[in-house]
């Protein structure tokens, strides 16, 4: 209600007891009544006019901002409020909390209620206005749009850059993501969807990028809107399970708790149940967890990680957890190339790089090491890098009076790769040394 209508209605009531009063008073003298009613007519009729001509103009600037709202939708890209290349109309900010008009920015905010300068009280919003306004059926949204506005395609770049190979598993958080994303632009259509089920199973050999995978996983999910927090709450059986009675429950509840919002992992997570020892309070840990994996799954993420044979004997003796698990991705051992590579882009991260020799003495080193029991695919490559950065240091250091220059100080040689072990590291700077180099 406007103020000239508000006004209008004050000095009509007011008008009414008055013309009340009188009617009481001159009830014997109707010479007095008459004139009293005529200009109580009067009154009525200049309040009735300027409430219409309000009305009036109101509804002309209602019919301005709709005519500019059409104009909007048919031209996004020219809107400051549309999404690029896709005909949505974005609430922002501060507006979001306006009246309907100036929630789009559409219309001039000096004829919106207030741009007078005059303190107005703040529309109330109805629930229909907090929610978001949703598509035309016939607009439409490109997805490339909807990847730049959640702002993933950096995060993809990032997993190409810095991950070699894992095409398997880069395919399969390609699709996550396609999902999610789909279901982002359904939800501006109106059609809702139930929330997919997304607590997944890592398995592969130690070293392979289920960890550092999980970590993009779950900024990955918040980007999409599907986690609140994104973070990563990282857990193994000892974090979980107490040893008596009464500590299980407390510990695992608190894990979860700061996992709300983000991802669980929990590393090798068969070892959560011990088939051999029926008193094990890993049981109630699982139990837990399998309660909170359904009910709650719209706030956390679990992602159970360890070695495939394994956690397939695991899946076999808990089903409950199989069947919560929506995802299995399994991260193949790199090949002797895809080592080298990685290798090679840790060293390009810190500014070294590796001679010719020095790239087949790795790979000479990487085709021993990978027969080994222990070998743990990028963590042993990372490893021997550091260590070969260790030695390459070292070298420089023990000539003391010589003039190293800027290449010097990025090249890895093959002796800085050769030696093995921290032993020989440690014997460098006098017969090892001499011996390698001899
Ligand atoms: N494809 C890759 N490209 C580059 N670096 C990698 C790749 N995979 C793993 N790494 C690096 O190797 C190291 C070990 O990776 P990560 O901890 O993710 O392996 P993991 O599978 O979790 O191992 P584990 O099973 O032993 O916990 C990390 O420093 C990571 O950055
Ligand atoms: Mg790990």
């Amino acid at each position: 209600m406007s103020d000239l209508q508000r006004n209008a209605v004050k000095s009509g009531i007011f008008l009414i007891i008055a013309a009340g009063v009188s009617l009481l008073t001159f009830l014997d003298q109707p010479e007095f009544f008459i004139p009293l009613i005529l200009i109580i007519a009067f009154i009525f009729l200049i309040a009735g006019a300027q409430a219409m001509e309000s009305w009036r103009q109101r509804r002309k600037e209602g019919g301005k901002a709709t005519t500019a709202q059409r104009r909007r939708a048919a031209e996004p890209k020219k809107s400051s409020g549309t999404r690029k290349g896709a005909s949505v109309v974005v609430p922002t900010g501060q507006e979001a909390g306006e009246s309907p008009a100036g929630f789009y920015g559409l219309v001039p905010r000096s004829v919106l209620p207030g741009a007078s300068g005059k303190p107005t009280k703040r529309p109330r919003r109805s629930r229909k206005d907090k929610r978001p306004e949703l598509l035309h059926p016939d607009a439409t949204v490109t997805l490339a749009a909807e990847r730049q506005e959640a702002n993933v395609d950096e995060l993809f770049e990032a997993l190409d850059r810095e991950l070699v190979g894992l095409v398997p598993v880069k395919r399969k958080i390609a699709e996550i993501a396609s999902l999610l994303l789909v279901d982002r632009v359904r939800q501006k259509f109106g059609l809702e969807a139930p929330r997919p089920n997304l607590h997944m199973c890592f398995t592969g050999a130690p070293g392979t990028g289920k960890t550092t995978v999980a970590l993009r996983m779950a900024d990955l999910l918040h980007r999409l809107g599907y986690l609140k927090e994104g973070h990563m709450v990282h857990a193994m059986r000892n974090d979980l399970v107490g040893q008596y009675i009464g500590q299980t429950a407390p510990r695992t509840r608190r894990v979860l708790e700061r996992s709300m919002g983000g991802v669980l992992f929990i590393d090798e997570a068969y070892y959560l149940y011990r088939a051999a020892d029926p008193q094990d309070f890993g049981q109630e840990a699982i139990d837990i967890l399998l309660q909170v994996m359904e009910n709650d799954r719209d706030k956390l993420v679990v992602i159970l990680a360890g070695y495939k044979d394994r956690m397939e004997k695991f899946f076999d003796s808990n089903p409950g957890m199989r069947s919560r698990i929506a995802h299995h991705i399994d991260f193949a051992a790199y090949e002797l190339n895809e080592l080298v590579a990685i290798g090679r882009g840790m060293l390009q991260e810190s500014r070294y790089y590796l001679s010719e020799e020095a790239e087949t003495t790795l790979r000479e080193y990487l085709t021993q090491q990978m027969r080994q029991p222990e070998f743990a695919n990028a963590r042993s490559v990372r490893n021997e890098m550091e260590r070969a950065r260790l030695r390459h240091a070292h070298r420089l250091a023990t000539d003391l009076h010589h003039g190293w220059n800027r290449d010097d100080l990025m090249r890895i040689e093959p002796m800085d790769i050769w030696a093995s072990d921290m032993l020989s590291l440690s014997a460098m700077g006098g017969t090892a040394r001499q011996r390698r180099d001899g």
